[in-house]
């Protein structure tokens, strides 16, 4: 799921973010066993330790005593009847008398088995009659939920991957040590049992957490659990580099170090898979876009599986009578929402709610995608009552403009309600999206463990979607695109040719580059190539409600009966809103404050097209139409429906002055 491409270009950040975050958990387990007369529960674990169990995207397993009820090499031991001498030598492994390395060469030598040995052996004890009890139902939930499972084992290869077979697990993911044997010259087979690879990290003493700092280099984890029943495996956590939370397990070897110093210990696995997280998804909004996305967030919460979602997802809608009736009781009742997305069904655990208090109670992910303009009365009703824990992101486009500076709406979300937001932007025209048409998205996020949360929510065979670490990015593409959708939309209404539109999209890109970077430098100009950029363009200046209503708003002016946006939205949008024309205003007045109109030719010609200070035909004479001089020529009074409209420009150009 998650791209090559874009786990190298993670990878230098997490591996920062790693080293950061494993000299913390060296440091927390340092506190730890300093602090080790202080009363510990962690029969129960902490909301830090959940949360990491929660977001884990990769969980270790220790395989003897954890994964099976035994020890695979003292079973073999004992199928080949030296049992008693070789778990005597176990113990002294396990009690610090021997090195873990000298250890296993004495049990080997003791064993001195056959290749045929190991395979009559397997054949007498298959792994699925060894399995403890519970594993095989978690290690499926977890992989279910698209975390990686691994084995790290003490033992030998040869007798842990057939148990990685029976679990799913690839032998790429299988960390144990080799057997080395000698090769019969005749047969060309191997024929007896001479040692083990001592390259293997698991041959040596802190071989767990240098197998974990191998996973973690050649993967971008952001959090890796250890679990397992012995020292070896608490030293996971122990050791700079390695797992970022350790779960002892008691269910077949109680230890009591392990016991003691786990950050979780459980006796069964099943309390692992009781705890895993089952997220509660709100949508905020019920507009054409909030009902297409709710409704693959639906059919996402239906499907899976895992139980990672609610199955009931939570709508609020801003209530309305529609022919007589409620909203909300005709959405409930057609599963369909006959007035923003008529046609479209909608799944039936998708429930619509009037109140947004009750939609939001008890969600762990909240989606905005309301009209921007709403958004900052939703946020206050917000304030203060949102879940400890819950996180949100972002569907809408458009910002907010203060004396102090612009400010983006995830922001607004971050601010106002103290949680995390990410955005999803992308070339979304929501009926497509409804008709499950190929549609691609970016997740533009800062934290990147709720990035992956959201991406399986929204993820869908016919909805491809990638994470970005550039929320602003993403966010400023999905607000800008939306002014340069009405330039294509004047063109168009005008009867310009493709060459006409090219160039004007060209230089719409261009301003909504140089505006975005110019505002927040950490925008990464990679951002706009993605689907949030380019490809939402291009789909917002061919489809999409600003460039339709532009076009009319062109035509009605070459007609000689111009119309006004808000009449023509009143008209043509069936209660849908326009975000070019606001968004406009918006950047407008951001330009007006920095003195920068100048240097935006085409959104300052749009801008003033909207008011009807100029002819929508400037929209092709984007550099002229920004140069003449409105402050001191503006005519106060905005053309009105109705109104004839004024031949060429309505005001001098600057350079007659
Ligand atoms: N429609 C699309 O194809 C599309 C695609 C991508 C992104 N977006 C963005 O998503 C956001 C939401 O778009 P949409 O299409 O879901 O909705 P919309 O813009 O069509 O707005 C209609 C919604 O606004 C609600 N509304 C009306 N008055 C309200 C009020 N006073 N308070 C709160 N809500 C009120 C209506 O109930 C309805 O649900 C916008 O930012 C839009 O730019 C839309
Ligand atoms: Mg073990």
């Amino acid at each position: 799921m998650k791209s090559l491409k874009f786990e190298c270009r993670l990878k230098s950040r997490v591996n920062v973010l790693r080293s950061i975050q494993s000299k913390h958990r060296f440091q927390h387990h340092c506190l730890a066993s300093e602090n080790s007369n202080v009363a510990r529960t962690n029969l129960t674990p902490s909301q830090h330790v959940l949360d990491i169990w929660h977001k884990a995207e990769a969980v270790c397993f220790d395989v003897d005593c954890t994964v099976t009820v035994n020890d695979s090499l003292d079973l073999l031991a004992e199928y080949m009847g030296v049992g008693k001498e070789v778990e005597n030598l176990t113990k002294k492994a396990m009690d610090g008398t021997l090195s873990l390395g000298q250890a296993l060469e004495e049990r080997l030598k003791l064993i001195n088995c056959k290749p045929k040995d190991i395979k009559s052996f397997l054949a007498a004890n298959p792994p699925q009659s060894r399995f403890a009890k519970g594993i095989v139902s978690l290690v499926t939930r977890l992989q279910e939920r698209d975390v990686t499972v691994y084995l790290i084992s003490g033992g030998f290869r040869e007798l842990t991957l057939p148990i990685a077979e029976q679990l799913g697990i690839p032998r790429q993911q299988v960390f144990a040590n080799r057997m080395l044997w000698q090769w019969d010259d005749e047969t060309l087979e191997p024929s007896r049992l001479v040692g083990f690879d001592i390259s293997e990290p698991t041959a040596r003493n802190q071989g767990k957490p240098q197998a974990i700092a191998k996973i973690r280099e050649a993967h971008t984890y952001s959090s890796v659990v250890m679990i397992g029943d012995g020292i070896t495996d608490l030293e996971a956590v122990q050791v700079s580099g390695g797992a970022d939370l350790f779960i002892g397990y008691g269910g077949v070897q109680r230890r009591a170090a392990v016991e003691k110093d786990a950050d979780w210990y459980v006796m069964d696995f099943a309390e692992l898979e009781a705890a895993m997280k089952c997220y509660q998804v709100a949508m905020i909004g019920s507009g054409a876009w909030a009902c297409a996305a709710a409704r693959m967030v639906a059919q996402n919460a239906l499907e899976n599986t895992s139980g990672m979602f609610d199955t009931k997802v939570k709508m609020w809608v801003y209530e309305e009578n529609y022919e007589g009736r409620k909203l909300t009781e005709i959405i409930n009742e057609r599963h369909e929402n006959p007035k923003y997305l008529p046609g479209v069904s909608l799944p039936e655990n998708l429930v619509a709610m009037p109140d947004l208090l009750e939609v939001t109670e008890g969600a762990d992910l909240l989606i905005f995608c309301s009209p921007h303009q709403f958004v900052r009365g939703v946020l206050k009703q917000l304030a203060g009552k949102v879940k400890k824990g819950a996180v949100a992101i972002s569907l809408i486009k458009g910002m907010r403009v203060r004396v102090d500076g612009p400010q983006l709406i995830s922001q607004m979300v971050e601010r106002m309600l103290g949680i995390d937001c990410s955005v999803l932007m992308g070339a979304n025209i929501a009926e497509g999206i409804a008709k499950e048409e190929l549609s691609e998205a970016v997740i533009g996020y800062d934290n990147l463990d709720n990035a992956y949360v959201f991406e399986k929510v929204f993820q869908r065979p016919y909805f491809e979607v990638k994470l970005i670490p550039d929320g602003p990015g993403a966010e400023m593409c999905g607000t800008l695109k939306n002014i340069v959708a009405l330039a294509a939309g004047f063109v168009d209404g005008l009867g310009y040719g493709p060459n006409s539109k090219a160039a004007v999209m060209r230089q719409g890109l261009s301003e909504m580059m140089n505006f975005s970077t110019r505002l927040y430098p950490s925008i990464r100009s990679e951002t706009f190539l993605e689907s949030c950029g380019m490809a939402d363009l291009i789909a917002t200046c061919y489809g999409g409600r600003n460039r339709k209503v532009a076009v009319e708003y062109a035509s009605s002016w070459q007609a000689g009966a111009p119309q006004t946006f808000d009449a023509l939205e009143a008209s043509l949008l069936n209660g849908q809103k326009l975000q070019g024309v606001m968004t406009s205003d918006e950047v407008q007045e951001i330009l007006r404050m920095k003195g920068w109109e100048q240097d935006y030719p085409l959104f300052t010609t749009i801008n003033r097209i909207i008011h009807s200070q100029l002819d929508p035909s400037y929209v092709v004479k984007y550099k002229e139409g920004a140069g003449i001089n409105i402050s001191l020529h503006a005519d106060p009074t905005v053309l009105k429906s109705g109104d004839t409209p004024p031949k060429g420009p309505r005001l001098a150009p600057l350079n007659t002055f």
